[in-house]
């Protein structure tokens, strides 16, 4: 089966899309805490690969932190994440590519966290990902990501009509597809949607690539949090001490 490849650059119009989605942030607050200790990230700076509207970078400033940065490929997801946290001092955000991400210096941050967004690039794109990640973050720091591990057959297909579908009549087609996918999500990937999250999961399968890079040891790989998001059966975790 041949697939469309969805480029990064075409990528984050894909995502301009679910601008309007915004996600309940006691979930996000269970993920951090589940994946950090406090003294992990209080007084530390924090960057999301991948921020969208901002929701992780949110809940991360509410968590004692020095400063949480976003980056997204999504402009309009940038502008949301903007406007909706003028009240907050503590938060930034960037428009631009987690492979090429020439806004930061070298050792920048002591946390990154990349939440379902690697998944975004091909397996090749994902190894200079991680690289520009380890660029940004300090020695001694810490980099999440999250990967989808390999999925059948049924998924692939899915992904590949999302893929090969003109990106307006799709998102049309969404709407009636969500309500499809909602038991389908329980039984394959062990975990409830709601309507909104079954809408958000559909337009990301466009683009999604399934699978983990070489080179990433399985000594950091932890087990998922079950949450609307992820789990161990569609998720692998990997909670990486960065050592220069
Ligand atoms: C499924 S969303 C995940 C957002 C957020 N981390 C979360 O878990 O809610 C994926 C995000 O990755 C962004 N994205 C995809 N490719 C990217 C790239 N190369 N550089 C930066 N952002 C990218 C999309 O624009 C989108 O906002």
């Amino acid at each position: 089966m041949t697939e469309t490849p969805i480029t990064s650059t075409n990528s984050g119009k894909v995502f301009d899309a679910t601008a309007q989605f915004t996600q309940d942030l006691a979930p996000i607050h269970q993920f951090i805490d589940y994946y950090f200790t406090k003294e992990e990230i209080q007084g530390k700076t924090v960057l999301d690969a991948g921020c969208r509207v901002g929701d992780y970078v949110m809940a991360m400033a509410e968590k004692g932190v020095v400063k949480a940065s976003g980056i997204d490929l999504s402009e309009d997801c940038v502008k949301v994440a903007q406007q909706r946290t003028q009240h907050i001092p503590n938060v930034a955000f960037y428009q631009g590519d987690i492979t090429q991400m020439t806004q930061f210096e070298n050792d920048s941050f002591d946390i990154l966290i990349c939440v379902g967004t690697i998944v975004y690039l091909p397996l090749p794109q994902m190894q200079i990902a991680l690289k520009e990640f380890f660029r940004v973050v300090k020695d001694g720091g810490i980099i999440l990501v999250l990967f989808q591990k390999k999925k059948g057959l049924i998924l692939k297909l899915v992904r590949w009509v999302a893929n090969i579908l003109p990106l307006g009549l799709y998102k049309i087609l969404v709407n009636i597809f969500a309500y499809i996918l909602i038991p389908i999500v329980g039984f394959f990937a062990g975990r409830k949607v709601n309507l909104q999250t079954a809408k958000y999961l559909l337009i990301g399968l466009r683009g999604l690539y399934f699978g983990i890079p070489d080179g990433v040891s399985e000594e950091f790989r932890i087990k998922t949090i079950t949450l609307e998001q992820c789990s161990e059966k569609s998720t692998a975790s990997y909670k990486i001490k960065v050592k220069k």
